[in-house]
């Protein structure tokens, strides 16, 4: 129950509101409790034969005015409660994701999507549920139950003791049945994480699916899952559906001690006819409450359950954290040092990086190279901290990098990653991601330098064409170049390509790379590559096999040294020789 204290918040900011809901729940109680003592009234002169159509007619004028009262006040306290629940319910999910836009790639890596959406939807309806409907439940089991019991004890006492002693059973129950239901709630959440994930694996997946002819397969893993899902809920359903008729069973008990000792309590006068009907309805009203009580317990543990879930995230600090000692410059220059940088990605046994020492001068372009696996996307990421590394190994301007605020660092960094990521959304949307700001002619520029803009201008729309699922699919290669754009359209000292030609051919990356040189200027940029015939233009190149810095210089001296770089050179051109013969063999 610790876990609603994060609420607070959101209750506080709402006070007038609650206060005005919680009110008129009040009223509603009161006025339903005056309900029973009007027909006591009635029957007592009904049975003393003094009942006049004027009187009857005023008693149901009565009832008619607390029935109009109860509905105008039901009104407002609905608005109120249910109205503040939902804002809770959005502050939560709100504050939820921009919590997991600070969380860095390692939290994703070890992160499931179907649990992440899991918690975004049914954990913070559960909060909802318990913030809206569990405080009204816990208002009514209050007041209505114990204002229904104070006017029973006015009626009589003794009637009142034989009446309320099935009640403790009912709490005993509950508490027996909630903890039952507890565990039972938890696993149904599982369950509908598994459920949200597989759904997002299968479509994501959809083409290797069908490619593989794994429809059948996939299809039954997924009527698997959903009837999991139905027999976690089924289990819940079993102890919540147990509840209510339990709780009949016993007020229905209390019902018939009433009609027995009170009957005979009527018969010897003891108690007027009107006390014993009024008795009864207020037993009557006092059921509700009895089930509120343990309705209220069942909500309040989910959304505990689902707070604890909702808490566990929040809690997750974000790795790249800032540290408080700012340079007092501003992060204008690409120039790039590391002192034997060592990377160790979570989890993982073996370093993807090594003992790394390289220096690179501002606006130098400079090409990582290695065979797959050596640590080129690595060493790409870990300079705007998207994983991150002890203090002391990494110099961006001449700063170790931890001294940048984040938001400074990364943006003095473009990055395009190594696979492309396109938004459903217009191209023009795409490119401008990071500078919206852009004029249509830098935003041309842009496309010109990735040597998009001939294919955009061929698309129905052009810049104002959807991309992505309810739009035009791009190639590998397009879409590797419109993140490019997207890249050149930051004015970032430091521009990071990570292997971003891949889908792209010698040819027309050689032009861009020329392009780029010019578009690029002064900045600094870091081409990370498999191709290294378009490493001739870098100023420098390393050379990295196995997470270490194994060669570095020119493309020339590379070359001559003929180590690793030249055998890995040597060995493609034989290839692109090879596919030359082959392909005008064929001619
Ligand atoms: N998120 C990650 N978690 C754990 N290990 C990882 C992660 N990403 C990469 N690795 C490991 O780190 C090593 C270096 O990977 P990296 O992606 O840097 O290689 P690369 O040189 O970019 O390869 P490629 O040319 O195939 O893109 C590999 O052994 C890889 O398995
Ligand atoms: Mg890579």
């Amino acid at each position: 129950m610790t876990h609603y204290r994060i609420l607070l918040p959101y209750f506080r900011r709402n006070l007038g509101i609650l206060a005005i809901g919680v009110s008129s729940l009040l009223i509603v109680d009161l006025l339903q409790l005056f309900i029973p003592r009007v027909i006591k009234l009635a029957v007592d002169d009904l049975t003393r034969y003094q009942a006049t159509s004027a009187r009857l007619l005023s008693y149901a004028g009565m009832v008619l005015a607390l029935a109009l009262g109860i509905v105008v006040f039901r009104v407002v306290w609905r608005r109120c409660l249910f109205g503040h629940s939902r804002q809770v319910e959005e502050a939560l999910r709100n504050r939820l994701f921009a919590h997991l836009q600070t969380l860095s790639f390692s939290y994703f890596d070890r992160a499931n999507t179907g649990d992440l959406m899991a918690h975004a939807t049914n954990d913070v309806q559960a909060v909802q549920l318990a913030a809206g409907m569990g405080l009204v439940a816990l208002t009514d089991t209050v007041v209505l139950g114990t204002a229904a019991i104070g006017f029973m004890l006015y009626i009589n006492p003794s009637l009142t003791l034989i009446a309320l002693l099935p009640m403790p059973f009912i709490a005993l129950f509950a508490r027996t049945i909630s903890k039952t239901f507890y565990e039972r709630f938890q696993k149904v959440q599982a369950s509908f994480s598994q459920l949200t994930e597989r759904a997002r694996e299968n479509l994501a997946g959809i083409r290797t699916i069908k490619a593989y002819t794994q429809e059948t397969a996939e299809t039954n893993r997924f009527d698997q899952t959903g009837r999991n899902y139905i027999a976690a809920n089924l289990r819940m359903v079993k102890i919540s559906a147990l509840f209510s008729p339990m709780s009949l069973i016993f007020t229905n008990l209390s019902m018939a001690l009433v009609l027995v000792i009170g009957g005979k309590l009527t018969i010897l006068n003891t108690i007027s006819v009107g006390d014993f009907v009024a008795f009864n309805s207020y037993l009557l009203l006092l059921t509700w409450p009895m089930m509120a009580l343990g309705w209220m317990i069942n909500l309040f543990q989910r959304g505990s359950a689902s707070l604890g879930r909702i808490q566990a995230i929040l809690n997750t600090t974000p790795e790249a954290a800032e540290i408080s000692e700012i340079p007092e410059k501003s992060l204008t220059q690409g120039d790039i040092e590391s002192r034997s940088l060592t990377f160790t990605y979570p989890g993982s046994n073996l370093p993807a990086l090594e003992d790394i020492h390289l220096s690179i001068k501002p606006g130098q372009l400079v090409g990582i190279v290695g065979r797959t696996g050596a640590g080129k996307s690595t060493l790409c990421q870990l300079l705007p901290r998207l994983y991150d590394t002890p203090p002391g190994q990494l110099y961006l301007a001449g700063e170790d990098i931890h001294r940048w605020p984040l938001d400074e660092l990364r943006r003095a960094i473009a990055v395009v990653p190594q696979d492309p990521f396109i938004f459903a959304d217009t191209v023009r949307a795409n490119i401008c991601f990071g500078n919206p700001d852009a004029s249509t002619d830098e935003m041309i520029k842009a496309a010109e330098a990735a040597h998009l803009l001939d294919e955009i201008l061929a698309l129905p729309h052009q810049f104002d064409t959807i991309l992505g699922e309810r739009g035009v699919t791009l190639s590998g290669g397009q879409k590797q170049r419109l993140t490019l754009a997207r890249a050149l359209l930051l004015s970032t000292p430091l521009l990071i390509l990570d292997d971003c030609f891949s889908s792209v051919d010698l040819e027309t990356e050689l032009a861009i790379l020329a392009n780029l040189r010019r578009y690029l200027k002064a900045r600094t940029t870091l081409i990370a590559s498999h191709r290294l015939e378009a490493m001739r233009a870098a100023d420098v190149i390393f050379v990295l096999d196995w997470g270490r810095l194994r060669e570095q210089g020119s493309h020339d001296q590379l070359l001559a040294q003929k180590g690793i770089y030249a055998a890995l050179y040597h060995r493609q051109k034989l290839e692109d020789e090879l596919y030359e013969e082959a392909v005008s063999g064929k001619r």
